[in-house]
């Protein structure tokens, strides 16, 4: 039995969880954890909100609330959400906690006593008006790199880290006044002094996946430079030194050691020292944006602490929505709380590992959502489940019937029920996590190709061994599936052991015994049931409406708005793009042939486009700006390679490039079906 420790990046209570955060972060580590311990591993998973730093500092100004008021609203908020899908932490702690104060202040002393952070004066931007030193986002001006607006500690636009003093035209967030540089004594960690054996550990450590081993080299060969620990504010853990009033630990200093300080929470509650399971094996889910400071800059913490390394680091990708960047500043986003107010959080679970492989960002979109929840859930494992229940209890009572003379074909299916339960455990382990749910899909599918095959509904009448046979090895792939879903849909799990009649807590092991013969199961009832067009159409309603009014107010409201947008900013993440992955986008010159309004949208056009081999029928958002009968007979550049959608249930094929402000743009000296390079 191996002891595993298992961390979720902590999440900012600055806002609840969107469904990004799930599929990067909290379903995979949940995946992992439930197949381990059934595996009978040991395992402690822990997280907890992350309650310092200037966002919330920032957005309890602007409420005019205190930060810890701001935070505890979004802790609970996020702990509901992690609870409605059955994210199974065994500890959920906050790093506004006492013992995570402690913790994190006994750390920073253990590191400043053993010389490894050390003080230095350094320019900072101070605002005379607001009497306070101006630390990240506090502050906001002009990227000195790329010329766009940008806040303190980084430019959206070209993905730098900014130091503020760096700043053009820096401007008070607060009051708006030009702040003044003045010499401040800050505390540096020495991450250069980690050069060498973080070097050692990045190309050593067996169990780093790839995407976190390459960014971390890619890093270190640049050489790391040493990192500031504090900030002057008063929303924070306080610099324990003396001489430091009015510093606290810089949230990255000390988010991390909530993981250890949740984990200590657990033990004080439970009396089982949380050490052993970081000394056993600890893995760290986080999303692909925080690489840099989980492989580099804590384990050089860690070092400096004498503290055993993370054994493996997992970085989830980042999920886009129906095709764009999720924004929670334009509410592109669906919240986990309203999702599950329409659906069975499994559905999401399930839809966010079959369509995520974890090496690719991939995209949520509603129709996606409903094709595998109905062509898969409902059409391949719960007609499976259905089928094989419905007709044990027609035609055998209710009982697991006998199997006996088994054909080649029965001898080839029990083959395959037998060898799945190792199949997607080794998968799960080996963090392949779609890849497992994958197997048992096309198990599903083999088990209804062999119901089909055996006829048991014919059989019955001509070939009572044959039929039983069929329906005992039926019976035991759904309880083998009822077993190996737990970890991914538990709850639709515990309802099929329900049915079968067996307990709702299984070893992994006890997915290869078979049930026996005279076995009694219960009534059956559907499991998967289809999502209605209808029900799609409305959430893409509701989502398209959200982003409609919000362009409306960010219009009207554009210069009042700096101060919630900020806050609101986490979760955008801006990510460059290679040349190839520029050169898959097609763009052709189209003309438009025909344009009308779609009723209640008083934005989206439905549009007919000529793209020189084709007509595409395309819906913008334009009609604020254009009439129809303005846009007819415009050439315009199409995007023609998009995956199809809908929109408010009009089928669009393309995206008419328009800029920010909906204003086309028109190539009239180019050709139809012209291709733009
Ligand atoms: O990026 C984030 O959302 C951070 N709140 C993650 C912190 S993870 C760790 F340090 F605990
Ligand atoms: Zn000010």
């Amino acid at each position: 039995m191996t002891k595993i420790f298992i961390s979720c990046a902590l999440p900012y209570a600055n806002g609840p969880c969107h469904l990004g955060h799930l599929r990067s972060t909290y379903i995979p580590a949940d995946i992992y954890a439930r197949y381990n311990r059934m595996a009978g591993n040991d395992v402690l998973m822990v997280c907890a909100t992350d309650e310092h730093g200037t966002p919330i500092a920032v957005k309890a100004d602007a409420e005019g609330k205190e930060p810890i008021e701001v935070a505890k609203r979004y802790h609970d908020m996020i702990v509901e959400d992690i609870n409605s899908c059955d994210i199974s932490f065994d500890n959920f702690a906050r790093t506004t906690d006492e013992i995570h104060y402690q913790i994190s202040q006994n750390f920073f002393k253990y590191l400043y006593n053993k010389g490894l952070i050390y003080e230095e004066t350094i320019q900072q931007l101070y605002c005379e008006n607001c009497e306070k030193f101006l630390p990240d986002r506090y502050v906001e001006g002009i990227c000195p790199v790329c010329g766009a607006e940008a806040r303190g500690d980084h430019c959206e636009v070209c993905g730098r880290a900014l130091d503020p003093i760096e700043l053009v035209e820096p401007k008070c967030l607060t009051c708006g006044n030009t702040p003044v540089i003045r010499d401040s004594t800050q505390y540096f960690f020495k991450l250069s002094h980690f050069q060498k054996p973080l070097e050692e550990y990045i190309s050593t450590n067996p169990y780093l996946p790839p995407n976190v081993r390459n960014y971390a080299q890619n890093w270190l060969k640049e050489g790391l430079q040493d990192w500031i620990m504090t900030r002057d504010m008063k929303w924070g853990i306080p610099v324990p030194l003396e001489g430091a009033e009015g510093k606290v630990i810089y949230v990255w200093g000390e988010a991390f050691i909530g993981y250890m300080s949740s984990a200590a929470a657990w033990s004080r509650r439970t009396g089982i020292p949380w050490e052993d399971y970081w000394n056993g094996h600890v893995v760290h889910f986080i999303g692909k944006d925080i690489i840099y400071h989980h492989s580099l800059f804590w384990p050089a913490m860690l070092l400096g602490r004498d503290c055993k390394l993370p054994d493996d680091i997992f970085a989830g990708e980042f999920l886009s929505l129906e095709g764009r960047k999720m924004s929670t500043s334009k509410n592109w986003v669906v919240w986990v709380a309203d999702f599950v107010k329409d659906f069975d959080s499994d559905l999401l679970r399930y839809y966010l590992t079959i369509n995520a492989p974890l090496n690719k960002d991939t995209d949520f979109s509603w129709d996606e959502f409903q094709r595998r929840v109905n062509d898969e859930l409902a059409d391949v494992i719960g007609n499976f489940l259905h089928r094989t229940f419905t007709f044990t209890k027609k035609f055998f009572d209710g009982k697991v019937p006998e199997y006996k003379n088994p054909s080649e074909a029965d001898l080839e299916f029990e083959q395959a029920i037998k060898e799945l339960p190792d199949k997607v455990g080794d998968l799960i382990a080996d963090m392949k996590f779609r890849e497992g749910l994958v197997e048992i899909i096309l198990t599903a599918k083999k088990g209804n190709k062999y119901f089909n095959d055996q006829e048991p509904w014919k059989a019955v009448k001509e070939d009572m061994e044959k039929a039983s046979n069929c329906l005992y090895l039926s019976n035991q792939l759904c309880k083998a599936m009822a077993v190996l879903l737990k970890p991914y849909i538990p709850n639709k799990a515990d309802a099929i052991c329900n049915i079968i009649n067996i307990p709702t807590e299984n070893t992994w092991d006890d997915a290869k015994v078979f049930l026996e013969t005279g076995h009694e199961i219960n009534k059956a009832k559907p499991l998967f049931k289809k999502i209605e067009d209808k029900v799609i159409e409305a959430q893409k309603e509701k989502l398209y409406k959200n982003l409609e009014t919000q362009e409306n107010e960010s219009k009207d409201d554009k210069k009042d708005d700096k101060k919630s947008k900020e806050s609101k900013d986490e979760g955008e993440k801006m990510d460059l793009i290679s040349i190839d992955e520029f050169a898959k986008v097609e763009i052709k010159i189209g003309k438009i042939l025909e344009c009308e309004k779609i009723e209640k949208s008083n934005k989206l056009l439905r549009t007919q486009i000529d793209i020189g081999d084709k007509t595409i029928q395309v819906i913008a958002g334009l009609g604020k700006r254009y009439a129809p009968e303005d846009l007819v007979g415009k050439k315009v550049p199409v995007v023609t390679n998009l995956k199809p959608a809908k929109l408010m249930g009009e089928l669009s094929e393309g995206m008419i490039m328009a800029t920010e402000s909906a204003a086309i743009l028109t190539p009239d000296d180019c050709e139809i079906g012209e291709l733009l390079m």
